[in-house]
C-alpha cells in the first residue's frame, strides 16, 4: 500500500506529494512543525501538541490555515488511510509561496503538509538503552519555538550517528545542559529526584516531558526544574531523554562514561512503561 500525504487540502500519494520551489519553508526555514506519536493507532498527547502548535504559530506571526477541529480530522483520516499502527504524524506549516524576499509577503497564504511514518514499536522503545555524546549547543536564542530550522540539530545528530550514538546532548556556553538534538534530557539524582531544565527560551518544552512529569508525580517521584551541568549528569543515577519519537529512552553511555553501570535505569523503564500504557 502506498503512503498517503496531506498537502494543502488534498490527500496525495506520498511519492507524488510536492510543494512549490518558492515555498518560504524551503527557502528561509520560515515555518513551524509538530511530531505526534501514534501507538496502536492512537494519537498521543494531542492537546499538548495542538497547544504548542498554536503558540509556535503566534510567536512567528503565522496563520494556521486549518482550525484545530479540521486538523484533528485530517490527522485521524491520515492514520486510517495509511493503516498506521505505530509511528508518527509530521505536520508542517510554512508562510507559503512568494517571490523570494526576506520580509513577510503582503498576502501570505500559509501552506500545510502532513506525512506519516511507520515505526516498529520495539525499535522505538530502545529497551536496552542508548549511547549519547556531548556537543556544543550552536542554536539561536528562541529554541522554545518549534521551527523547521534545524541545521544545528542535524549537525549534532549526525555527529552522534558518526560515533555510533543515538542522541547528541547539547551544552550551552555556561556549561549547562540544554537538551538533546531532538529530545529533552532528564537526570535522576542519587536521592531519587528527577531533574530537568525549566521551560524557557533555551529549550523546546517537550510535550512528552510534560506527560512524563505528570506520570512521575503519580508515582510520587518529585520533579525539580533546574539546570544541571555535564559533571552532574555524568554522575547521575540515571539519565534519560523524552520525545515523541523516543518516548522515554534510557541513556546508558555518554561519550566514554557508563551511566547506571550501562543498564537501563529502573525509573526510566517504569516511566516509559506507564507512558505507553496510558495515552494522554
Ligand atoms: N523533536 N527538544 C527538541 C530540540 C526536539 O526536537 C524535540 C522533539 C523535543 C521533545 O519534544 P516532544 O516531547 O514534544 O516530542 C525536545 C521531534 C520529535 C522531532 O524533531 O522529530
Amino acid at each position: 500500500m502506498s503512503r498517503i500525504a496531506y498537502v494543502n487540502g488534498r490527500y496525495i500519494r506520498h511519492a507524488d506529494a510536492a510543494v512549490h520551489i518558492e515555498d518560504r519553508g524551503y527557502q528561509f526555514g520560515d515555518g513551524i512543525y509538530e511530531v505526534i506519536t501514534v501507538i496502536n493507532g492512537k494519537l498521543y498527547d494531542c492537546d499538548g501538541h495542538m497547544a504548542r502548535l498554536t503558540r509556535s504559530l503566534a510567536e512567528i506571526s503565522l496563520d494556521n490555515p486549518l482550525t484545530e477541529d479540521v486538523l484533528m480530522l485530517v490527522m485521524t483520516r491520515l492514520v486510517r488511510m495509511n493503516a498506521l499502527k505505530h509511528g508518527t504524524i509530521y505536520l508542517q506549516i510554512t508562510r507559503g509561496v512568494a517571490r523570494r524576499d526576506h520580509k513577510f509577503p503582503a498576502n501570505a497564504k500559509s501552506a500545510i503538509v502532513m506525512t506519516v511514518k511507520h515505526m516498529r514499536l520495539a525499535g522505538r522503545q530502545h529497551e536496552a538503552g542508548v549511547k549519547a555524546i556531548i556537543v556544543d549547543d550552536l542554536r539561536w536564542a528562541r529554541r522554545d519555538i518549534k521551527t523547521i530550522q534545524l541545521l544545528p540539530n542535524c549537525l549534532a545528530k549526525q555527529a552522534a550517528a558518526e560515533q555510533g550514538a543515538y542522541e547528541a546532548i547539547m551544552v550551552m556556553p555556561d556549561g549547562s545542559v540544554s537538551e538533546g538534538s531532538s529530545s529533552n534530557v532528564w537526570i535522576l539524582t542519587h536521592d531519587n529526584q528527577l531533574v530537568t531544565r525549566p521551560a524557557s527560551h533555551d529549550i523546546l518544552n517537550g510535550i512528552t516531558r510534560q506527560s512524563i512529569e505528570k506520570i512521575a508525580k503519580k508515582r510520587q517521584i518529585s520533579v525539580e526544574f533546574r539546570t544541571f551541568d555535564t559533571a552532574e549528569m555524568l554522575a547521575a543515577k540515571e539519565v534519560f531523554v523524552t520525545s515523541a519519537t523516543s518516548l522515554a529512552t534510557a541513556i546508558t553511555q555518554i561519550d566514554e562514561h557508563m551511566i547506571a553501570d550501562g543498564k537501563v535505569g529502573e525509573i526510566a523503564h517504569a516511566l516509559r512503561a506507564d507512558y505507553l500504557a496510558s495515552p494522554q
